[in-house]
This record gives structure tokens, C-alpha cells and sequence, in this order.
């Protein structure tokens, strides 16, 4: 469903990410690990289109989107999660999900609700000021939100970063619950354990290019370790 083929991206004269290639199919969890400063962000950012790439493609299903603006990639069906709970912070729970909901009509308050069945908790401080929630209540909500656009694929910037231990387990759980519903999930991780467990492929960027790669599992969590001297 979405595939990048020798993405070159950065900023100004500074070329971050240098030729990655990645492929997410329905269903698969593809995990980009790697240390503070190797580029994920930067990679996930040219693929969603908030950063023009320098040379390379964004293809989803087969079409080529390199060239199109990142609402245009939602309505194609692709979500952006980005790092660090992102959220309307003067706005309550519920205007944070209604601002996509509306958008999506019909389908909204369906999608509004499916979400909410993934993140329970939420429904109990939906009419709090998204601000006022903790770490781990936001970042449901934003993952929640981009639910809320109807994505075949979501691409999700450390959800677990900076989050308490008892909800990390919880947005773990939810990324494969949704995987397992067919969602393709790109997604970047620092907890190399659960990444591992969770996805079908990885890559290990370094200084903005792939150094190890291969299919996923908890077994193969020794060797990337060892690759990214952890
Ligand atoms: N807006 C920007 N302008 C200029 N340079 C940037 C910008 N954002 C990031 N960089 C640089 O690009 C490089 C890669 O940053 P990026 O945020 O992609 O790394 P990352 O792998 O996501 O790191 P982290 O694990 O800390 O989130 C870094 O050297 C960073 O300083
Ligand atoms: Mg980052």
C-alpha cells in the first residue's frame, strides 16, 4: 500500500535521509529504529509530505504521490501520528476528535466510536481540556484522531515516548489490534523489544541510511542490538 523507493529528504542544503526504501502491505507493521538524530522523523515527514523530497518516491497503492500535499495523502487513505502527543491543547477530548469527525461526515461518528473502543479510557476525559490530559491519554488521542480519518495505513512517530509504563502496554496492544485489522502501520520505535516483537520488517537507520534490515521478531532483538551498540 505504501511504498518508498530511494527517498532522499533534509533541510535546506543538509540531506538528512539518503536513498531508504520501505514497503507497508494491509496488516503488516514495519518498524524504522534508530538512535536520537538518525533521521526517522525526518523519513516520516517526506513520506506523508510535510518535507518535499530531494530525490525518490512516495507511491501508495501503485500511485505515485510524491508530488501531492499531505491532506491529499489522508484522503488517499495514509495517517500521521507525529512525535510527542500532539493535540489542541485549549480544546476538550471530544472537540479534538469532533475537528476530524466533522470532516469525515457519516463515517465520522462511526470511526469516532470504533476509536474510543480501542482507548476506553478516553471516553472518561473526553470533555477535558486535551492540554490538561497526561502524556498517555493525549497520545491515545491523537492516534485516536487519526483513526478518525479512516487511514489503510498509519504512520506513528514513538507513540510510547515519554509515556508511563502501564499505558505504553495499552498503545502497544492497540497498534497490533489494529494491524491484526488490516491497518499497515509505519512505524518508528525506541523500544527495539516491542518493535521487533511487533513488526514484519525493520530497518535500522543510520545517519539517514539503512544499516540493518530484516524480517521481524523477538528473536532477531540480540543482532539489532548488536547493530545498533545498544
Ligand atoms: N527542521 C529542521 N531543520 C534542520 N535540521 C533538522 C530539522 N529537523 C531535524 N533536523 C536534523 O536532522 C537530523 C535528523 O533529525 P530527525 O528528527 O529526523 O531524527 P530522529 O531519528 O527522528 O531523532 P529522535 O530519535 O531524536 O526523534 C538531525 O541532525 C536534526 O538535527
Ligand atoms: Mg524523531
Amino acid at each position: 500500500m505504501l511504498r518508498l523507493q530511494d527517498v532522499h529528504a533534509g533541510y535546506g542544503r543538509t540531506t538528512v535521509v539518503h536513498g531508504v526504501d520501505l514497503e507497508v502491505g494491509a496488516g503488516e507493521v514495519v518498524a524504522v529504529l534508530g538512535h536520537n538524530g538518525a533521521g526517522k522523523t525526518t523519513l516520516l515527514r517526506a513520506a506523508v509530505g510535510l518535507l518535499p523530497l530531494r530525490t525518490g518516491q512516495v507511491l501508495l497503492d501503485g500511485q505515485d504521490v510524491s508530488r501531492t500535499r499531505p491532506h491529499q495523502r489522508v484522503r488517499r487513505g495514509l495517517a500521521y501520528v507525529p512525535q510527542g502527543q500532539q493535540a489542541f491543547g485549549q480544546l476538550t477530548a471530544r472537540e479534538n476528535l469532533r475537528l476530524v469527525a466533522d470532516v469525515a461526515g457519516r463515517e465520522g461518528a462511526r470511526r469516532t466510536a470504533e476509536a474510543l473502543d480501542l482507548f476506553p479510557a478516553l471516553r472518561e476525559v473526553l470533555g477535558r481540556r486535551a492540554g490538561l490530559l497526561s502524556g498517555g491519554q493525549r497520545q491515545q488521542l491523537a492516534i485516536a484522531r487519526a483513526l478518525v480519518t479512516g487511514p489503510r495505513v498509519m504512520v506513528l512517530d514513538e507513540p510510547t515516548e515519554g509515556i508511563q509504563p502501564s499505558v505504553v502496554a495499552e498503545i502497544e496492544d492497540a497498534v497490533v489490534q489494529l494491524a491484526a485489522g488490516g491497518l499497515g502501520v509505519l512505524l518508528v520505535e525506541q523500544h527495539v523489544g516491542f518493535a521487533l516483537a511487533a513488526c514484519v520488517r525493520f530497518v535500522v537507520l543510520e545517519s539517514g541510511r539503512v544499516g540493518a534490515s530484516g524480517a521481524g521478531g523477538a528473536e532477531q532483538e540480540g543482532r539489532v542490538r548488536a547493530a545498533m551498540a545498544l
